[in-house]
């Protein structure tokens, strides 16, 4: 589920394809991998929902240390309203359950933080998404450990990343993808182990 052309993507003082681009294409095949394995995930039933946000911690723990070890707040002053390892340690502790890193993440260069961050800031897109399916859900506890699919509504997050990555002039973007790449990696390793 994959987004086309968006209109906020903007070109401004880059060549076509820009950065953006160059991301979302190179990570366009694992995006739908992902995808596909997270909604096989039964979100309306507690059991897979708190699989998934197991899942989902699994990869998201590790890959916030890392950028933080990378010195992710100088790059993005607004870091504490963007990171969501305790929202999601809050949802899995109201389902019983404990938040735990599953994979091991590389330390990041600056390029690597940009390029782990567009993935993890665009998985708010597909959370949006999500949190419509459990919305759905009969199971009132499912509905009240919502705090890391709902996390940033109305804030423009996305927006304001893509902004800042646009006007980025010091990034190797090649490193920038794979670290994006290993990011979803992350992602599909924990979704297999949780
Ligand atoms: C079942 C789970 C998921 C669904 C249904 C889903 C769905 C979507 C949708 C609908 C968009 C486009 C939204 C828009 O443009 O308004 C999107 C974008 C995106 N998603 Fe997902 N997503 C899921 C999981 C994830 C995860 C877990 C990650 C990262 C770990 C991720 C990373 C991204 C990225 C980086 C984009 C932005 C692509 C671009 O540059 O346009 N998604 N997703």
């Amino acid at each position: 589920m994959l987004a086309g052309a968006s209109d906020v993507s903007t070109h401004v003082g880059r060549s076509f394809p820009g950065f953006r681009e160059r991301l979302r294409d190179a990570t366009a095949t694992a995006h739908r991998d992902l995808d596909a394995q997270l909604t096989s995930f039964d979100l309306a039933a507690l059991s897979g929902y708190r699989r998934f946000l197991q899942a989902s911690a699994g990869a998201l723990l590790p890959l916030e240390a890392a950028l933080v070890d990378a010195g992710v707040a100088r790059m993005f002053p607004d870091w504490p309203v963007r990171s969501r390892s305790a929202a999601i340690t809050a949802d899995l502790g109201r389902l019983g359950s404990a938040a735990r890193s599953m994979v091991r993440v590389q330390p990041l260069t600056r390029s690597g933080v940009l390029g782990t961050m567009y993935v993890l800031e665009g998985s708010r897109l597909g959370a949006k998404f999500l949190l419509k399916t459990v919305a759905d859900a009969a199971d009132p506890r499912i509905g009240e450990a919502t705090t890391y699919l709902a996390h940033g509504a109305g804030q423009r997050l996305w927006q304001s990343f893509l902004a800042r990555l646009e006007a980025e002039q010091a990034c190797d973007e090649d490193e920038a993808i794979e670290s994006a790449c290993a990011a979803f990696a992350a992602f599909e390793q924990a979704a297999d182990r949780a």
